[in-house]
């Protein structure tokens, strides 16, 4: 049996690590022991993230990064000759129009942010990922790159990019030190994600969550992905979908209303 990853003074790499799954995930991977690297545009929150895992007497530095700038990831990536993790989180929705009027500006921002953006960051630090002799990518997908839902076309498409990128490169490395993990999420109440999908409507936004008991919460999610990326090396988990108890499909929901 292989040994577990040693997460001592191991490098693990977050991005979209200023809200939500990301910056819970940044905790908890560096309450196991990595030394991780939190990125996001917004620097003044992973900055405060950082320093609050630092005063925690654990590990985090704080860069900020847009995940589709490919120059500046380029140049980001030259910090590491070797990382252990690189969690793929930064992304979301934009809009809930249906196919026929949606736009075409969001769907391209989307697919920008979770498939560019991930192919980004996965292909620039796979090769510190390789050296490290135990790399794993982690691909934060969706429930919605499994299963189409109306109003969810531009997100599904993308999301259904971030999955198959993820299957695909598994394939295409096999034989090579790293593993790839893709974690499914379904509906996860976070402080953004709606009201950044609804163009900051509050009101819009807590309509997704109406009624359900108790939908995921960041730290649920990145507990998952903390497990998967704590397992023995030898183990890659493909593919892990966590949802709500209360939500059977993308389509089935329990509201208590
Ligand atoms: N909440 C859900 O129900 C749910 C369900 C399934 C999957 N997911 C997925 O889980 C991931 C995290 O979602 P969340 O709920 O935690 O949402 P969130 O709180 O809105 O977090 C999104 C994160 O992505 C970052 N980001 C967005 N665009 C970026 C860019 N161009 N470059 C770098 N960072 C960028 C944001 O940081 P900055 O704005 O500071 O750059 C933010 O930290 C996303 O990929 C989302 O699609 C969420």
């Amino acid at each position: 049996m292989t040994a577990a990853p040693a997460a001592t003074n191991r490098i693990a790499v977050v991005t979209g690590a200023s809200s939500g799954i990301g910056a819970a995930t940044a905790r908890q991977l560096a309450a196991a022991g990595y030394r991780v690297v939190l990125t996001a545009r917004r620097k003044d929150r992973i900055e405060a993230v950082a320093a609050e895992i630092n005063a925690a007497g654990h590990q985090a530095t704080a860069y900020a990064l847009d995940v589709t700038d490919r120059a500046a990831v380029e140049e980001f990536a030259t910090a590491f000759p070797t990382i252990g993790v690189l969690v793929n989180n930064a992304g979301g929705a934009l809009g809930a129009d249906p196919v026929a009027t949606g736009d075409p500006a969001d769907w391209r921002q989307m697919y920008e942010t979770n498939v560019i953006g991930t192919l980004n960051l996965t292909q620039t630090l796979l090769p510190a990922l390789t050296a490290s002799g135990d790399g794993t990518v982690v691909i934060v997908s969706s429930t919605a790159g499994h299963g189409a839902y109306e109003g969810g076309g531009g997100y599904v498409a993308a999301k259904n990019g971030a999955r198959v990128l993820a299957e695909t490169l598994r394939l295409e490395i096999v034989g090579q030190p790293v593993r790839v993990i893709e974690i499914a999420p379904g509906m996860v109440r976070t402080e953004e994600f709606a009201t950044t999908r609804f163009g900051g409507d509050e009101e819009k936004a807590a309509k997704v969550y109406a009624g359900v008991a108790d939908p995921l919460v960041a730290d649920d999610v990145a507990e998952a992905i903390t497990w998967t990326v704590t397992r023995p090396s030898h183990v890659n988990i493909d593919l892990l979908v966590v949802r709500p108890r209360a939500q059977a499909s993308n389509t089935k929901v329990h509201r208590e209303l």
